[in-house]
């Protein structure tokens, strides 16, 4: 960030005091290499991400956009309107930048029926609750019923994904972000409690790694689920389909559903399952076993294996893609993941005119497990008033390259 004029005049003026209590020889010693140093500090944290006008939802709320940047050239874009991730810009083994992650061009395209949900925060309560129904200290509640007979992502009109959050962009020690928040009036879609809740984006400069934190406090005890729901193409966006993408999952263990995805409550192994993935495997060797059941090929949550300490977030996935090089490593605080492999993604058009198409994209949602509010051995969602909810959930990029010790070039190339 460039000096006011007035910044450099009671620069000047502060220099004249300092060597009339100080000395000249002082200053030149002492003083203007500390004055140096912070200027330069200053400078390099100044770098706070910019609010772009992104257009307006139908009901004319402004909705904002911010470009993070890192010191490597990855550049997350994340917008207000859902706190969604937009773009995501990753080098491949040869420092090519490409988007890997699915969204529109503009609001109405995240306001249309072709919006599976991609890249936004999904809640309160993520994933299903089924029927709607759950019961709290003593009161039945219900909510809408938008994914026949159940309950999904918190609902219809003003669920997480649909509400504009306010932004403050951020810019410290850790990197550049943008912390996103919204006060969910208490009833809203339903869920009782008002609920504050913050999602915090955050590049750090020198790492290809984007954090995505999560806050949230109530002043009822309400159930909440937070996930982001990224559509993942190693090979870019609206590349065909992720079947040769590699994926290794740290579970052991998944839930396994009815046949309305609603989880019958077992913990069960996933050995001699296809969704066996403790060591890597082709997501396109085994989805054909699942083709005719509810969910049309992956749409599981796996249980995450115990982490090994406590003070790091757990291992969830790897995905790697072998055209690009490409590889994501996902780690979080959370107990499980839900594995979609876009089944029900049908064509709709996406940024820059692609081509959304049948599994050409995935998610790996960290998250708690599907249904928990009426699940009683499931890990509690329940927030009580007076708790913070926190979690964490960091996507870090490499490539094959970078694992060959050959790393990738400091300035990528831009993508075509
Ligand atoms: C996923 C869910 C899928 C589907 C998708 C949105 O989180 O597991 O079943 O509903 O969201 O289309």
């Amino acid at each position: 960030m460039r000096a006011h004029a007035s910044d450099r005049l009671s620069e000047a003026s502060t220099y004249n005091l300092v060597v009339l209590l100080v000395g000249a020889n002082m200053v030149k010693v002492v003083v203007l290499p500390i004055l140096f140093a912070t200027l330069l500090f200053s400078t390099a944290l100044g770098e706070k991400p910019k609010a772009e006008a992104f257009g307006k939802t139908a009901a004319g709320k402004a909705v904002s956009l911010f470009t993070l940047k890192n010191d490597n050239g990855m550049v997350a874009k994340v917008m207000t309107r859902g706190a969604t991730l937009v773009e995501l810009h990753v080098p491949d083994r040869d420092g090519q930048l490409a988007d890997v992650v699915f969204g529109f061009d503009d609001v109405a395209g995240y306001e249309s029926a072709d919006n599976a949900y991609f890249g936004c925060t999904a809640g309160r309560v993520a994933n299903r609750i089924a029927r709607g129904k759950f019961t709290l200290d003593g009161k039945e509640y219900s909510l809408a019923i938008n994914n026949e007979p159940n309950h999904l992502h918190g609902g219809v009109e003003r669920s997480l994904d649909k509400v504009v959050w306010d932004a403050k962009p951020l810019d410290n020690k850790y990197g550049r972000g943008v912390r996103f928040s919204y006060t969910s009036p208490d009833g809203e879609e339903g869920y009782p409690g008002t609920l504050t809740v913050t999602v915090t984006y955050i590049l750090p400069k020198k790492r290809n790694v984007l954090d995505i934190r999560y806050t949230a406090s109530t002043d009822k005890a309400t159930p909440i689920n937070l996930t982001n729901h990224a559509y993942f193409n190693l090979s870019g966006h609206g590349s065909e389909t992720i079947h040769e993408h590699v994926l290794r999952l740290n579970a052991d263990k998944y839930t396994p559903v009815d046949d309305t995805l609603i989880p019958t409550g077992e913990i069960a192994s996933v050995e001699g399952t296809p969704l066996d993935f403790r060591k890597p495997r082709k997501i396109g060797a085994r989805i054909e076993q699942l083709a005719k059941t509810a969910a049309l090929g992956y749409d599981h949550n796996f249980v995450l294996n115990e982490p090994e300490s406590d003070d790091k977030p757990n291992l969830a996935a790897i995905l790697f893609d072998k055209s690009s090089g490409r590889r994501l490593r996902i780690s979080t605080t959370e107990p499980g993941i839900q594995f979609y492999s876009g089944n029900f993604l049908a064509g709709a058009k996406g940024k820059d005119g692609k081509v959304y198409a049948h599994q050409s994209g995935l998610c790996l949602e960290t998250q708690h497990f599907p249904d928990s509010i009426n699940q009683p051995k499931f890990p509690n969602t329940v927030l009580q008033p007076g708790e913070e909810f926190t979690s964490l959930t960091r996507l870090s990029f490499s490539t094959d390259a970078d694992a060959a010790g050959k790393k990738s070039p400091a300035s990528p190339k831009k993508a075509k």
